[in-house]
């Protein structure tokens, strides 16, 4: 690509999950592809970029209240451009909606073309007026788009892309389309060069991993998970995210098998009812749930699962909220995302009548909080004296005198020692001497390799 953009910046904000993280990193890719560097701060940059998302309410109003704050920045200097993509641009008339409330924005497409952005990008910079263009539907997927990663240990792989499971609740499949699953031979070939640039942990990424290649002949998620743990220099790898109908037995056996695979599971749960769990079309029952678990726990020595969890989906009496607190308990999750229902329009749950007040939400969301946070702080403890492995990723950034890192079921710990300096990427031995809530405090032992 024509290096022509020299000196000039760009800054992107990214909201929702790691497939916007990706798309975002394929992004600036492009951007520094085209010359661009990226801007310290929003005030300093020349193409400002926002990567939305519309999982929740809240995600959207973060995205109106952001963008509004722009207005003066370009009227003060109007020859930067402004960009909007991702998964909110894909709803039935939100571009026009935020050209009309905000026609300072430059440039403004969706999840299925991100490829365009270099072109709408050059035909921004000689128009005045804003350009428009969202594709209504995925096409096949495109490879060879470099990314331009925030960590240089850790590295995100999209393995497929799209959902088919439209739980009654959930906006994704309408914004991402349907599933598509990338061929093996190009994941491989990109986890290679990432293993060549030094990277030590890899994420497989999709929003269903379970289905990936039930459209390639031959081809299963396990398959992959072996394939992957095959390449030299990777040291770990995991994958998010797990719908519990589809977790088979042959993807717990590769756990159990493969050196590399780490123990954690994330397993979105939602509700422990099965009334709530059906009308939420998640195709499993509470029984059923519970089973998986066990089977998880008994086949995978020290696993962690964590899970995500919607309260105050419509119709929840407070008998099916205290299946959900008993489900917590049962499983005695490492952690839980927690979310109140929220009403996205055009899935079948916006339309439901039975929609539950407010407040009872907030209540019921503030005592799983609390439970799941027992739970957690607890399991926490158990780490107290204990020796694990951690990834060494570098500095804290809540705390430059520490060393971050993970175990390999996924806990975040901080840790000290004496030369930090050449530890990162390098896995090594700490001793937990202060496990809390969210973060288990040590020491280093030594280095493995
Ligand atoms: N594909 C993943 C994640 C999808 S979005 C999965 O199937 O689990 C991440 C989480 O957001 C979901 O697991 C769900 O807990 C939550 N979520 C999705 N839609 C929501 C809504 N309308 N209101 C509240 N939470 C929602
Ligand atoms: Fe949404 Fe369900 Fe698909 Fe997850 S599996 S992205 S919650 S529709
Ligand atoms: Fe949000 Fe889109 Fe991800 S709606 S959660 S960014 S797939």
């Amino acid at each position: 690509m024509e290096r022509v953009h020299n000196n000039k910046k760009y800054f992107i904000e990214t909201y929702g999950c790691q497939m916007n993280e990706e798309d975002s990193e394929k992004l600036a890719s492009f951007l520094k592809g085209m010359g661009y560097i990226k801007a310290e701060d929003i005030n300093s940059a020349d193409v400002i970029l926002f990567n939305t998302c519309c999982v929740r309410e809240h995600a959207e109003l973060k995205v109106y209240g952001n963008v509004g704050r722009l207005k003066k920045l370009k009227e003060k200097r109007p020859e930067i451009i402004i960009a909007i993509c991702g998964c909110m641009m894909q709803q039935e008339g939100i571009p026009q909606a935020i050209k009309k409330k905000f026609p300072f924005v430059d440039i403004i497409f969706g999840t299925h073309n991100i490829h365009r952005f270099p072109e709408l990008l050059q035909n921004a910079l000689q128009s005045n007026s804003t350009i428009i263009e969202v594709w209504d539907k995925e096409e096949e997927i495109i490879e060879g788009i470099e990314s331009e990663r925030e960590s240089d240990i850790k590295a995100f792989v999209t393995i497929m892309y799209g959902c088919n499971n439209f739980c009654s609740y959930c906006i994704v499949p309408y914004t991402r389309g349907r599933e598509r699953s990338r061929k093996p031979e190009a994941i491989i070939e990109e986890i290679k060069q990432l293993a060549s640039k030094g990277y030590k942990e890899i994420t497989l990424l999709g929003q269903n991993v379970n289905s990936y290649g039930k459209d390639i002949e031959g081809m299963s998620f396990a398959k992959l998970l072996r394939m992957v743990n095959e390449i030299e220099g990777i040291e770990r790898i995991r994958f998010m995210t797990s719908h519990p109908k589809d977790l088979t037995d042959d993807v717990i056996e590769a756990i159990r098998d493969c050196e590399k695979l780490c123990e954690h599971i994330h397993l979105p749960v939602q509700s422990g009812s099965t009334k709530i769990l059906k009308k939420m079309n998640r195709n499993y029952t509470k029984e059923k749930y519970l089973e998986l678990v066990d089977k998880i726990k008994s086949n995978i020595k020290d696993v962690s699962i964590t899970t995500d969890i919607i309260v105050g989906f419509p119709g929840e009496t407070e008998e099916d909220f205290n299946e959900t607190l008993d489900l917590v308990s049962k499983v005695e999750y490492d952690s839980a995302f927690t979310f109140i229902y929220s009403k996205r329009k055009g899935t079948p749950a916006a339309e439901y009548d039975d929609q539950i007040p407010d407040d009872v939400k907030h209540d019921r969301f503030n005592r799983l909080v609390e439970l799941v946070n027992n739970i957690c702080e607890r399991k926490n403890m158990e780490y107290k004296d204990k020796i694990v492995e951690v990834l060494v990723e570098g500095p804290s950034k809540t705390d430059k005198s520490k060393i971050t890192g993970r175990t390999r079921n996924g806990k975040l710990v901080h840790f000290t020692a004496i030369d930090e300096s050449d530890l990162k990427g390098k896995l090594v031995n700490v001793k937990i001497t202060q496990p809390q809530n969210f973060i288990l405090l040590g020491e280093y032992i030594n280095t493995i390799r």
